[in-house]
C-alpha cells in the first residue's frame, strides 16, 4: 500500500500553496527552463474549485501536486503544474498523482481532449501509460491564453520563430473519441522507445538551437529561407519518426 495520501485538494491543503509555488520555481531554475508563473493565490483557487490533486505524507507534509486548466471553451483540458518534492521522487508518486488528476478530469470534462506539452521523459512515460499519444502542436488547443503561458520559458523564442509549430517540448494528447474506438491504436511505449526519443530530442536541440552566425560572421538578419528550411527538415523528420514509432509498436 502507498505510504502517501493522494486526493483531490481540500481546504486543509490551502496552507501548502506557498510551499508548492516555491518547489515549482526551484525546479524550473534547476532545469534551466522558465514556467508559467503561478501565484499561491492561483494554486489556492484551483484547490477551492476542486481542480487540484495533492499528495501528502500521512502527517500532512507536502509531497506532490497537479491541477486542471481548461482551454478553448472546455474543448481542451491540461493537467498542469505537476511537481513532486525532491525527497519523494522516483517512488511512483507522480504516476499516482497523474492517474488521480486524469480520473478527476475525465469526470469533470468527459468530452474534452486532455493534452500536455513537456520535455520530461518521466512525464511522457506517465502520459503514454494513461493513453496520451504524441501529436504535432497543430492538434493542440489554439487558445492564445494557453500559449501565452510559454512566454516565461527560456525557449520561447523557438516557439515564436516557428509560428508555434514546434519547440523543445513534445505535445501529447488523450482523445476520448479515439480511445472509445474498438480498434484503437496501441499506446506509445515511451519506455521501449526512450533511446529513440532521446536521440530525437538531441536532434531537435541541434536543429532548433543551432544559432545563426553573429552579424560579424556575415550571416546577419536571420534569413527567412533558413528558417523555413529548418521547419521543412524538421517536419520531414517528424513524419519519419512517427512512422518509425508506429512500425516499432
Ligand atoms: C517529473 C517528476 C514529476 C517525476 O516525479 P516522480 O515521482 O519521480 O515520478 P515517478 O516515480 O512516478 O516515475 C514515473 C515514471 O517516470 C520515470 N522517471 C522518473 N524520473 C525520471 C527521470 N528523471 N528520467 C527519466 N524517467 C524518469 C520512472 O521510472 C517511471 O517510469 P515507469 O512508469 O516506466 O516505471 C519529478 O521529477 C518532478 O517534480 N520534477 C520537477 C518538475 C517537473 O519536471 N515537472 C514536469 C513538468 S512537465
Amino acid at each position: 500500500m502507498s505510504q502517501y495520501i493522494v486526493q483531490t485538494a481540500r481546504y486543509e491543503h490551502l496552507q501548502l500553496a506557498d510551499e508548492i509555488c516555491r518547489h515549482m520555481e526551484e525546479s524550473a531554475k534547476a532545469r534551466g527552463t522558465g514556467i508559467a508563473k503561478r501565484s499561491p493565490d492561483y494554486i489556492k483557487q484551483k484547490m477551492v474549485e476542486g481542480k487540484a490533486v495533492v499528495a501528502t505524507t500521512a502527517d500532512g507534509k507536502f509531497v506532490g501536486f497537479c491541477y486542471i486548466e481548461s482551454w478553448g471553451h472546455g474543448k481542451f483540458v491540461a493537467n498542469s503544474g505537476l511537481i513532486v518534492h525532491p525527497d519523494h521522487r522516483k517512488s511512483g508518486i507522480a504516476k499516482e498523482i497523474k492517474q488521480k488528476i486524469f480520473d478527476l478530469t475525465r469526470k469533470k470534462y468527459p468530452a474534452a481532449k486532455i493534452f500536455g506539452i513537456t520535455t520530461s521523459l518521466a512525464v511522457m512515460r506517465i502520459n503514454s501509460a494513461l493513453g496520451y499519444k504524441p501529436v504535432t502542436f497543430s492538434e493542440l488547443t489554439d487558445d492564445d491564453n494557453f500559449w501565452k503561458g510559454c512566454a516565461s520559458c527560456t525557449n520561447y523564442d523557438v516557439l515564436t520563430r516557428t509560428n508555434r509549430k514546434m519547440c523543445l517540448c513534445t505535445g501529447m494528447l488523450y482523445d476520448p473519441v479515439e480511445e472509445e474506438k474498438p480498434n484503437k491504436k496501441k499506446p506509445w511505449d515511451v519506455a521501449k522507445q526512450s533511446k529513440l526519443y532521446e536521440r530525437w530530442l538531441r536532434f531537435k536541440n541541434h536543429v532548433l538551437f543551432k544559432k545563426d552566425k553573429p552579424a560579424d560572421e556575415g550571416d546577419a538578419g536571420q534569413p527567412k529561407e533558413k528558417e523555413s528550411e529548418k521547419v521543412l527538415v524538421y517536419s520531414i523528420l517528424a513524419v519519419a519518426l512517427g512512422c518509425a514509432i508506429y512500425l516499432a509498436a
